[in-house]
Parts: structure tokens; sequence; C-alpha cells
């Protein structure tokens, strides 16, 4: 599907975010690993969690619907069941990776697939800690889905020192050690995303510097009983379109702020960027808030590396902000950009050079040199079938002059399927 976006005067309104895809996702298979009853409100209805749902249900967890809530009636680490049929986790890396470690820790056989996109991405930082776990697994050519998932031998607890900063490869570790009698360990050395730890009210400890979460039987699962936050990526789109847009102002409500999810609030501060936050509160294990955004000069940055796990999937629309900051603006230490739903480096380069930004890319990141001044004709942008760089295409669209096109508009629904409406909505014509 193509969209066609018009150029913006400013962006004026307020909004509700589709619920943390995230979250969602934990929220469906922490409720299969609990043995009773839980009642999440607010599941996303976006593509990807939905496909972690219907994993879900084929392993054994029976799912309804009743006054908005999902009420889902989870097996418990005993009774998860053998699917009849393989489990198809679409484009989401998050269920391929988080439901390879439920299965290996249960020792449940599975095949398990994904579209052309995530059968593109390498599964080996999973497939070799799974081996080391006691994991039988055959993928195509050694690294990508489908998978087949056995495990013949007993589990083994491993220590697992996280090569890369992954909140995927973390979570997928310890919920296989969440079936072993002795502890498995995961050491991280730089913080990604911690729902899993939160949600699962996992054993945490400092050693020398470092996390240590610890999983096994021993650990309760904890109920899944809450309400999904609003997705802080899906904001980030509209905290870059408000702060790059004169006389933007827009109130996002109920946006989640897990301060290892929203390194953007930060960014975008220190480039000048005019952001509020209002009504913080807790929801269930989640701190969320209401945030509003004003147009504002932004001035360029470098953004320290250690910062990238923590707005890994924010950097699409952040580069779009750099190009309209004043100065030099450095992405460097990203390199894990390049095996995401696709290769996002790449994507962002050639959404930047649609617009003839001035710009170098590198093998781990992007070099901006931006001008609040920067304009554009208008643009034909590729999203590589990628619902982040679609929508970051859509945030650059509204500062051409005349209506750019956007190539596979549909893939926002990966994550945001209400995006191209929300956008309309926010949107004064000029
Ligand atoms: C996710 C973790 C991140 C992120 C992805 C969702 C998760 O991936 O990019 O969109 O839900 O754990 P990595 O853990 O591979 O960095």
């Amino acid at each position: 599907m193509i969209k066609h976006v018009m150029p913006a005067k400013s962006l004026k309104g307020e909004l509700s975010l589709p619920p943390d895809k995230s979250i969602s996702q934990r929220a469906a298979i922490f409720s299969l690993l609990y043995e009773g009853i839980s009642e999440v409100g607010n599941y996303s209805t976006a593509q990807d969690p939905q496909s972690t749902l219907s994993c879900v249900r084929q392993l054994g967890a029976e799912v309804q619907k009743s006054n908005g809530k999902l009420i889902i009636k989870g097996t418990g680490r005993e009774g998860i069941q053998a699917p009849v049929k393989d489990l198809d986790c679409g484009n989401s890396g998050t269920a391929m990776r988080l439901l390879s470690g439920v299965l290996v820790g249960a020792g449940v056989s599975a095949k398990l697939m994904g579209d052309e996109s995530l059968c593109g991405r390498t599964m080996t930082r999973i497939i070799k800690p799974l081996e080391q776990m006691g994991a039988y697994i055959l993928a195509r050519n050694l690294a990508y889905a489908p998978l087949f998932i056995n495990r013949n031998e007993p589990l083994k607890p491993i220590r697992f020192e996280l090569p890369i900063p992954s909140a995927q490869l973390k979570s997928c570790i310890l919920l296989a050690g969440l079936f072993g009698e002795e502890k498995t360990q995961v050491i991280e050395i730089l913080p990604s995303r911690d729902h899993t730890e939160r949600l699962l009210n996992l054993d945490q400890d400092i050693a020398e510097g470092r996390k240590v979460i610890s999983a096994s039987l021993a650990d309760e699962i904890p109920n899944q009983s809450y309400t999904i936050p609003g997705d802080f990526s899906a904001a980030a789109f509209w905290l870059v379109a408000g702060a790059i847009q004169d006389n933007a102002e827009i109130l996002i409500e109920n946006v989640g702020l897990n301060p290892t999810r929203n390194a953007l609030l930060d960014i975008l501060g220190d480039m000048g960027a005019d952001i509020t936050i209002e009504n913080e509160r807790m929801e269930g294990a989640e701190p969320v808030g209401d945030i509003i955004v004003k147009g504002s000069d932004l001035k360029a940055i470098e953004i320290d590396p250690k910062m990238i796990p923590n707005c890994i999937d924010e950097l699409p629309v952040l580069s779009v902000a750099m190009l309209f900051a004043e100065g030099t603006s450095v992405i460097s230490g990203a390199e894990e950009l390049r095996h995401k739903e696709t290769d996002r480096i790449m994507a962002m380069s050639k959404m930047l050079k649609a617009v003839g930004a001035n710009f170098e890319e590198h093998e781990d990141g992007l070099i901006i040199h931006g001008d609040p001044e920067f304009t554009f004709q208008s643009a034909e942008f590729e999203s590589f079938h990628d619902h982040r760089i679609a929508m970051a295409a859509a945030v650059l669209s509204l500062k051409g002059k005349t209506k750019s096109k956007i190539k596979d508009a549909e893939s926002a629904a990966i994550s945001y399927h209400t995006f191209w409406e929300d956008l309309e909505k926010l949107t004064v014509e000029s």
C-alpha cells in the first residue's frame, strides 16, 4: 500500500497510543507460564502481539475477551502442550526468541516460523546458549528460521554473560532458566529493556557493576493481571514530529516511561526539545505518565553509545530530528540496527538520501549534518516492509513542500495499526 503524506503547517491535538508491544507480548507468554487466570487490560491488537497470542494459544493457554480485557487461563510451567501445527511468529523477533526459551525450558518440541523478514534475521545468538542448556535446535543454514526446537537431555542451567545488550536474548535465556532446578544467571553489561525482570519479579543483583539476573523453578510466576501502558516507541514518532514542527503542541496520554526504554526523552531534552511529563504513576510493575511536546529549535547531539540499547527502536525517527537540528549529530555503536526487521542503518540512509540530506553512513551508525531550515520538495520513500521506517518517513514527509509518497505503508500495523489515522488527526495542513 502506498500512502501520500501532505506537508503540515503544524501538529496539534491529543492522542492515546497503541498498547506497548514488548509488554503485550510478555503478558501473553508469562500468562501461559502462570497456572491460573490472568486478566490483561489493553492488550495490543497490532500484528506482532497478535502473533504471540496465537502461539500462546497453541501452547495450551485458553484466551477469552471480556470487557475489553483478555482473560488468559495459563497452563503453568508443567502443563505447556506441544503444538500440533507450526508456531507462526509473523514479523516478531521477540515472539520467536522468547518462545524458543520457553520451549527449551519446558522440553516441548515445536517448529517456529516467521515471515520473510524474520526468516532473514540471525537466531545464532539464542541457538548457542540454548544448546549449552541442552537444547537440540535445527535451523536453516544453521542460523535462520524455521527453527525446530527439541530437548532430549536434562536442562542445564548456565551462567551467561550477554555478548550484546539484547532484551530478547536476555529474556530467552531467563525463560528457559525458569524451568531448571538450579539457577540460570544472565549477566548484563549494558542495560537493555527490563520488562521481563519486572513482570516476572526475578532476582537481580549487582556484581562488579554488572547486573546479574537469576531464574529457576523456585521462582513463583506472578499473576499477570495489569493494564498494558501506551507504547513509548510509538510515542517517539509524535515526540519528534512535535519537536520539529513550528507551533506544534501534542498531548500523549498514558505512555510507558520505563527508564530502560525512554532514553529518547533525555536525548531530545539535551537537543533542546520542549517536553513536559505530567501525571507520573505506576501501572503494575511499569511507570506511566502523560507527555506534552511543543515545537522548538533543536541543536545537534552526539549520542553516548552506552545509551543505544535504551533507544534502539527510536533511532530511525531520531535521525529525522537530527536532520532539523543545528550542527552535526552522531549515532555510533548501533550496529545492532543492521539486524532488525530490516537493516535499519541502510534503510535510514535511503530515507535521508530521498530528501537530499547531508549525512554519512557508517557500519555502526550515521553522522548527520543538520539544519533547522532544511527543506525538500517532496520524496518517495521505501519502507522495506519495516514499520518503524515507514512511520519515521511519514514524520519526515510532514516537513516537505508538497505531497510525499511512502511505499509498504501497511507495515505500520506491525506495532501501530492506527498510525495513519492519528497522523491525519494531528496534522494542521499548510
Ligand atoms: C525487544 C527488544 C529489542 C527491540 C525489539 C523488542 C523486546 O530487540 O529492538 O523491538 O521486546 O525484548 P533486541 O533485544 O534484539 O535488541
